[in-house]
């Protein structure tokens, strides 16, 4: 069965509390429930982890190496900031769909960078929860191309 790897950065344990005007409502568990219910139905199995300290989600991109197919990454702040997690994402070799719930590129001018969209195969911006959704049917697609 496929794996996918949803991997969250800084600050984004704070969903559904941190500027709802920005972020929408829905706090992390209840998005990562709906990718699990979407999984299901695209027969993918969804593995979750969220974490404040880059050095933690590398490891998660390192372990992922190892069971799961692809990764959808919001890696928060660390998006514009973060040449190592940029060579985590070349390292591993699966592909990485970078998502934003916010449209970044309509947010202040420093967030118009991403270090990491170079090294994804793709990203989702702006569409709120459903970034995470669109990110995952993407995935899917190309994945299930690979197979055949
Ligand atoms: C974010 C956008 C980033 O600029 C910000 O630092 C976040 C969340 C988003 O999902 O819109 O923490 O990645």
């Amino acid at each position: 069965m496929t794996a996918i790897l949803v991997l969250n950065g800084p600050n984004l344990n704070l969903l559904g509390k941190r500027e709802s005007e920005i972020y929408g409502n829905l706090n992390l568990e209840e998005i990562n429930s709906r990718l699990v219910t979407l999984g299901r139905d695209l027969n993918i199995e969804i593995r979750s982890n969220q974490s404040n300290h880059e050095g933690v989600l590398i490891d998660s991109l390192h372990e992922a190496r190892t069971w799961a197919q692809g990764v959808i990454l919001n890696a928060g702040g660390y998006t514009h900031t973060s040449v190592a997690l940029r060579d985590a994402i070349t390292a591993i070799g699966i592909p990485v769909v970078e998502v934003h719930l916010s449209n970044v590129d309509a947010r202040e001018e420093f967030r118009h960078t991403s270090l990491i969209s170079a090294v994804c195969i793709g990203k989702v911006t702006g569409f709120g929860w459903r970034s995470y959704t669109l990110a995952l049917q993407g995935l899917a697609e190309i994945l299930a191309k690979k197979k055949d």
